[in-house]
Protein backbone atom coordinates (compact mmCIF):
# COMPACT_ATOMS: atom_id res chain seq x y z
CA UNK A 1 0.00 0.00 0.00
CA UNK A 2 2.49 2.45 1.43
CA UNK A 3 4.71 1.61 -1.81
CA UNK A 4 1.93 1.83 -4.06
CA UNK A 5 1.51 5.66 -2.99
CA UNK A 6 5.12 6.45 -3.13
CA UNK A 7 5.26 5.31 -6.91
CA UNK A 8 2.29 7.52 -7.45
CA UNK A 9 3.69 10.40 -6.35
CA UNK A 10 6.69 9.89 -8.28
CA UNK A 11 4.63 9.83 -11.19
CA UNK A 12 2.81 13.04 -10.97
CA UNK A 13 5.90 14.56 -10.44
CA UNK A 14 7.45 13.27 -13.46
CA UNK A 15 4.63 14.44 -15.16
CA UNK A 16 5.59 17.70 -16.57
CA UNK A 17 2.04 18.93 -17.11
CA UNK A 18 0.97 18.21 -13.65
CA UNK A 19 4.21 19.09 -11.76
CA UNK A 20 4.50 23.17 -12.52
CA UNK A 21 2.72 24.67 -10.36
CA UNK A 22 1.76 27.79 -12.18
CA UNK A 23 1.16 30.53 -9.63
CA UNK A 24 -2.87 31.98 -8.70
CA UNK A 25 -4.05 34.53 -10.91
CA UNK A 26 -3.87 38.00 -8.61
CA UNK A 27 -7.01 39.16 -7.20
CA UNK A 28 -8.79 39.45 -3.76
CA UNK A 29 -8.37 36.70 -1.72
CA UNK A 30 -5.70 35.13 -3.56
CA UNK A 31 -3.83 34.67 -0.27
CA UNK A 32 -6.76 33.42 1.28
CA UNK A 33 -6.58 30.74 -1.29
CA UNK A 34 -3.16 30.14 -1.49
CA UNK A 35 -3.28 29.95 2.51
CA UNK A 36 -6.38 27.07 2.76
CA UNK A 37 -6.13 25.32 -0.44
CA UNK A 38 -2.51 24.22 -0.69
CA UNK A 39 -1.77 21.92 2.21
CA UNK A 40 -3.31 18.93 0.71
CA UNK A 41 -2.83 18.82 -3.17
CA UNK A 42 -1.08 22.22 -5.29
CA UNK A 43 -3.34 24.89 -6.73
CA UNK A 44 -2.95 23.65 -10.44
CA UNK A 45 -5.89 21.47 -8.71
CA UNK A 46 -7.95 25.01 -8.58
CA UNK A 47 -6.63 25.80 -12.50
CA UNK A 48 -7.60 22.29 -13.96
CA UNK A 49 -11.08 22.47 -13.20
CA UNK A 50 -11.60 26.05 -13.54
CA UNK A 51 -13.13 25.82 -16.91
CA UNK A 52 -15.97 23.34 -15.97
CA UNK A 53 -17.11 24.81 -12.66
CA UNK A 54 -20.04 27.01 -12.46
CA UNK A 55 -20.39 29.95 -9.32
CA UNK A 56 -22.20 26.58 -7.56
CA UNK A 57 -19.98 23.99 -8.25
CA UNK A 58 -16.68 26.12 -7.27
CA UNK A 59 -19.24 26.50 -3.66
CA UNK A 60 -19.75 22.52 -3.83
CA UNK A 61 -16.14 21.93 -4.26
CA UNK A 62 -15.24 24.32 -1.28
CA UNK A 63 -18.12 22.67 0.89
CA UNK A 64 -16.10 18.78 -0.07
CA UNK A 65 -12.61 20.50 0.24
CA UNK A 66 -13.71 21.08 4.32
CA UNK A 67 -16.67 18.11 4.91
CA UNK A 68 -15.09 15.19 2.93
CA UNK A 69 -11.31 16.28 3.52
CA UNK A 70 -11.53 17.84 6.27
CA UNK A 71 -9.50 20.98 5.60
CA UNK A 72 -9.90 23.33 8.58
CA UNK A 73 -11.57 26.43 6.92
CA UNK A 74 -13.99 29.23 8.61
CA UNK A 75 -17.04 30.07 6.94
CA UNK A 76 -16.34 33.88 6.68
CA UNK A 77 -12.85 32.43 5.31
CA UNK A 78 -14.92 29.98 2.82
CA UNK A 79 -17.07 32.69 1.42
CA UNK A 80 -14.01 34.86 0.78
CA UNK A 81 -12.19 31.20 -1.07
CA UNK A 82 -15.72 31.09 -3.14
CA UNK A 83 -15.86 34.52 -4.28
CA UNK A 84 -11.84 34.48 -5.11
CA UNK A 85 -13.04 31.14 -6.80
CA UNK A 86 -16.08 32.19 -8.67
CA UNK A 87 -14.22 35.72 -9.72
CA UNK A 88 -11.35 34.52 -11.52
CA UNK A 89 -11.69 30.84 -12.07
CA UNK A 90 -15.70 30.58 -12.68
CA UNK A 91 -16.90 29.15 -16.15
CA UNK A 92 -17.64 31.69 -18.24
CA UNK A 93 -21.88 31.43 -18.85
C1 LIG B 1 -7.55 18.53 3.87
C2 LIG B 1 -6.94 18.40 2.57
C3 LIG B 1 -7.44 19.32 1.47
C4 LIG B 1 -7.51 20.70 1.50
C5 LIG B 1 -7.06 21.64 2.60
C6 LIG B 1 -8.06 21.11 0.23
N1 LIG B 1 -8.28 20.02 -0.56
FE1 LIG B 1 -8.91 20.02 -2.51
N2 LIG B 1 -8.74 18.02 -2.59
C7 LIG B 1 -8.40 17.20 -1.53
C8 LIG B 1 -8.47 15.82 -1.94
C9 LIG B 1 -8.14 14.62 -1.06
C10 LIG B 1 -8.89 15.85 -3.29
C11 LIG B 1 -9.12 14.68 -4.21
C12 LIG B 1 -7.77 14.18 -4.55
C13 LIG B 1 -7.69 13.54 -5.85
O1 LIG B 1 -8.72 13.25 -6.46
O2 LIG B 1 -6.53 13.33 -6.26
C14 LIG B 1 -9.03 17.24 -3.67
C15 LIG B 1 -9.39 17.67 -4.95
C16 LIG B 1 -9.64 18.98 -5.30
C17 LIG B 1 -10.07 19.44 -6.61
C18 LIG B 1 -10.27 18.56 -7.83
C19 LIG B 1 -11.70 18.24 -8.07
C20 LIG B 1 -12.19 17.20 -7.12
O3 LIG B 1 -13.26 17.43 -6.54
O4 LIG B 1 -11.55 16.15 -6.93
C21 LIG B 1 -10.25 20.79 -6.53
C22 LIG B 1 -10.73 21.73 -7.61
C23 LIG B 1 -9.90 21.19 -5.18
N3 LIG B 1 -9.51 20.07 -4.46
C24 LIG B 1 -9.94 22.48 -4.71
C25 LIG B 1 -9.63 22.86 -3.41
C26 LIG B 1 -9.82 24.19 -2.89
C27 LIG B 1 -10.41 25.36 -3.66
C28 LIG B 1 -9.37 24.18 -1.61
C29 LIG B 1 -9.40 25.32 -0.60
C30 LIG B 1 -10.74 25.69 -0.18
C31 LIG B 1 -8.89 22.83 -1.31
N4 LIG B 1 -9.08 22.06 -2.43
C32 LIG B 1 -8.33 22.43 -0.11
C33 LIG B 1 -8.00 17.60 -0.27
C34 LIG B 1 -7.93 18.90 0.17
Amino acid sequence: MMYRTIALTSLLLASPALADDVPLKPGPGVETVEANCAACHTTNYIRMNAPFLSPDTWKAEVTKMRVAFGSPIDDDVAKEIVAYLVAQYGAKP
